[in-house]
């Protein structure tokens, strides 16, 4: 019989990717998503997987929709991926954030413990949880978490709510504390796909200026593609546990942008840069930077795709897409 898995955020970025690598491996995949009167399905027709996924539709912060669909699917793996993921966006809607991203985790483990207590958990926790906490300027599964954000406040609820059920109920549950990843499905207000979406726009003629905030951030950006592997391998081990994924490499905001307008290029990008306050953020992370030992020991998972790939991955993506039109 063939594996059901249940991913929450299935429209998402990491949503179908790892859909196709589960669509791949034989499973059953089921998408939970919410009613719009105009659903998107553009993330899921780019990978050529829509019609492979069950549709089902439910919230994270209704309660009974979340136990419903446990009960229907009895899914032998739950990857919860749903989200308000925005850290910017978090200080306006903190509730909201909180609801999703820290209640709808409670929900989904309390229908798991009372109605199919053998399906294995697995939380998209993230480095965000850490905020400006470091050892020796890397963060490790031992670093202390000090969270800057609402977002982060929820997730670090969610990532201490996972372990609580483990402990308590011994159900098979584990967090992948992952850091940025990226593809050419990201959201367009993340600043990787913001500036690949921009210089495109530049190039082709159709825009003149990106506006941006704090160009010295650093962070530890990966490949989506790669950290769903992640995300499976974490549910195959004999225990759960708690992994770091990460690239092990850290780069600013400028190293995306000088990357990405020389594939455009553009020489002198600062002339098209320009910095907007709104896009500051109340309390920033200066700097992202994972150690992945654990993963690559025990999981044998390692990030495939460099950080000038990805630049150019999302660049080619978006030069294509912007030219057709
Ligand atoms: P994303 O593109 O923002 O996708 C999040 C998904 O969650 C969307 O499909 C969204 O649905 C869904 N969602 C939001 N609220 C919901 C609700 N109330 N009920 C049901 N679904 C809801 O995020 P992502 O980049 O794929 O990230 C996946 C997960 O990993 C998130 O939990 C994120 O916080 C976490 N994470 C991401 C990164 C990263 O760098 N990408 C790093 C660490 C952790 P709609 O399409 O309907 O809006
Ligand atoms: N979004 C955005 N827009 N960020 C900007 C901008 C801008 O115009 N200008 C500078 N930045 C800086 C932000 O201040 C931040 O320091 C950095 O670029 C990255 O911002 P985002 O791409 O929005 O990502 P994030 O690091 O805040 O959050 C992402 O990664 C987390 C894991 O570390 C999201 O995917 C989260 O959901 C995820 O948990």
């Amino acid at each position: 019989m063939k594996k059901k898995a249940l991913i929450t955020g299935i429209l998402g970025q990491d949503g179908p990717y790892l859909a196709k690598l589960l669509l791949g491996k034989d499973y059953e995949v089921y998408g939970l998503i919410r009613r719009y009167a105009n659903p998107n399905f553009s993330n899921t027709d780019y990978l050529g997987i829509t019609d492979k996924i069950n549709f089902i539709s439910g919230d994270m912060t209704d309660e009974a929709s979340i136990i419903n669909i446990i009960k229907a699917i009895h899914p032998d793996e739950v990857y919860n991926l749903a989200a308000q993921s925005f850290v910017g966006v978090s200080w306006d809607q903190s509730k909201v954030t909180t609801e999703i991203n820290a209640l709808g985790v409670l929900y989904l483990l309390n229908a798991i413990k009372y109605f199919s207590p053998t399906t294995k958990f697995y939380q998209a926790s993230t480095s965000e949880m850490f905020g400006n906490s470091h050892i020796e300027g890397l963060q490790t599964e031992e670093t202390p978490f000090y969270p800057r954000s609402p977002y982060a406040i929820a997730k670090l609820y969610a990532y201490w709510i996972v372990i609580n059920f483990k402990e308590s109920y011994g159900m098979y549950c584990a967090n992948g504390i992952l850091f940025n990843h990226e593809s050419p499905i990201r959201g367009m207000e993340f600043v990787t796909r913001k500036i690949t979406d921009g210089v495109a726009r530049i190039k082709l003629g159709l825009s003149k200026e990106i506006y941006l905030g704090n160009l010295d951030s650093k962070r530890d950006w990966g490949f989506a593609g790669d950290y769903v592997e992640a995300m499976w391998l974490m549910l195959q081990q004999e225990k759960p546990d708690n992994y770091i994924i990460s690239t092990g490499e850290t780069h600013s905001v400028r190293d995306f942008l000088d990357i990405a307008f020389k594939y455009a290029g553009i020489d002198n990008w600062e002339k098209y840069v320009k910095l907007d306050p709104r896009f500051r953020r109340p309390a920033e992370l200066f700097s992202l930077h994972g150690k992945n030992d654990k993963a690559r020991e025990v999981l044998a998972w390692e990030p495939k795709v460099k950080f000038n790939e990805l630049v150019k991955m999302m660049m080619e993506a978006d030069l294509k897409r912007l030219s057709v039109k």
